[in-house]
Order: structure tokens, then C-alpha cells, then sequence
């Protein structure tokens, strides 16, 4: 029985050498659903590099079991996007389920009924820890969000 992390590898090799960059049909079909996130971007090439491979790192570190540094990460994540004001849980959901979907896509016939299992398992462990980092920042530091800064004095 391969485990979700070896599953998870064969799928990304597939995408890879179909020669997908998986940002491109990613940032597309994540933006068809919620075009209004689009204008918050200020250089989608940079950061559509970085979201999507940082959101694949998350997911492959869970399945081989290396929450040590994905937590740090997700975090870090958490906080620096407080300055894109307070982003909609449903926007963080479709976009991790948008990402797998993608994969599915693009890795043809090396998709499986267990590959696809294997991410989502890792997907809703994602989601968890990215609530998880939300909510405490918001007791740690209240109104640290952009557009939520509380009025001193
Ligand atoms: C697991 C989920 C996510 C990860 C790992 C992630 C990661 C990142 C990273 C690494 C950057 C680049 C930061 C930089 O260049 O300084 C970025 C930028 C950004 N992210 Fe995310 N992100 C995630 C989900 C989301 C979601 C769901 C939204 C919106 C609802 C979002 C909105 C943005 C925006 C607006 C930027 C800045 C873009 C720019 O100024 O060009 N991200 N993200």
C-alpha cells in the first residue's frame, strides 16, 4: 500500500511531465470564482508562484508528517495576509480545493480514486491549521487585520 505521501508524489511527477504549470489553470479558475479578488493582487506572477507552491509544500509536509515546520508556515501565512484585509474562509477553502482539483486535472491518467483521497485528507488538515493560525492571531494581537486597527487613546 503506498502511502498518501508517495501518492501524492506520483501525481506531481505526472503533473510535471505533462509540462502543466499548475498556477496558470489554478489563479484561472480560483479568480473565475471570486473575480473580485483579482484587484488585490498587485503582481500576480510573483505571488501565483509562491501561493502555489507553498500551498503544495503544506499539504506534501503534512503527509510525510513534518507539522514541525509547516506550522511555523501557516502561521506566517496567516499574518502576512492580515494586509489584504480579512479574507473570506470560503476563498481559503476554494482555493485549497481548487489546487487539488487542478491536479487531478492535469495528472491525466495518474490520478486515482486514492491519490485524490490522500490530498484531500491533507487538504482538510491544511484548512484546520490555517483556522487554527487565524484565530489566534485574532487573540494575540486584535485588529492586527488591515481595515480592523483598533483607535488608541
Ligand atoms: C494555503 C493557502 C495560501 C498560501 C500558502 C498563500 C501564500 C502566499 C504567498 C507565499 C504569497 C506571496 C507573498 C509575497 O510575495 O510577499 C501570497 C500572496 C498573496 N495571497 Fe496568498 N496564500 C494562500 C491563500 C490565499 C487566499 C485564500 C487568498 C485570498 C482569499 C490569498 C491572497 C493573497 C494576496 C492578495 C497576495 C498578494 C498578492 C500581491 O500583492 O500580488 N492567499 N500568498
Amino acid at each position: 500500500m503506498p502511502s498518501d505521501a508517495e501518492l501524492m508524489e506520483v501525481s506531481l511527477i505526472a503533473v510535471a511531465e505533462a509540462g502543466v504549470e499548475l498556477r496558470h489553470p489554478l489563479f484561472a479558475r480560483w479568480f473565475a470564482a471570486w473575480p473580485e479578488r483579482r484587484a488585490t493582487f498587485i503582481n500576480t506572477d510573483a505571488s501565483s508562484r509562491r501561493m502555489t507552491d507553498e500551498t503544495l509544500e503544506m499539504m506534501m509536509g503534512l503527509a510525510k508528517g513534518e507539522e514541525n515546520w509547516v506550522w511555523p508556515l501557516v502561521a506566517e501565512l496567516a499574518f502576512t495576509h492580515r494586509s489584504y484585509g480579512r479574507l473570506p474562509w470560503a476563498e481559503y477553502e476554494s482555493w485549497i480545493d481548487l489546487t487539488i482539483d487542478c491536479i487531478g486535472d492535469a495528472a491525466g491518467a495518474a490520478w486515482s480514486a486514492e491519490a485524490d483521497a490522500a490530498w484531500r485528507r491533507h487538504g482538510e488538515r491544511l484548512k484546520a491549521l490555517i483556522i487554527e493560525a487565524r484565530e489566534g492571531w485574532d487573540r494575540a494581537m486584535p485588529g492586527h487585520i488591515l481595515g480592523e486597527l483598533p483607535t488608541v487613546g
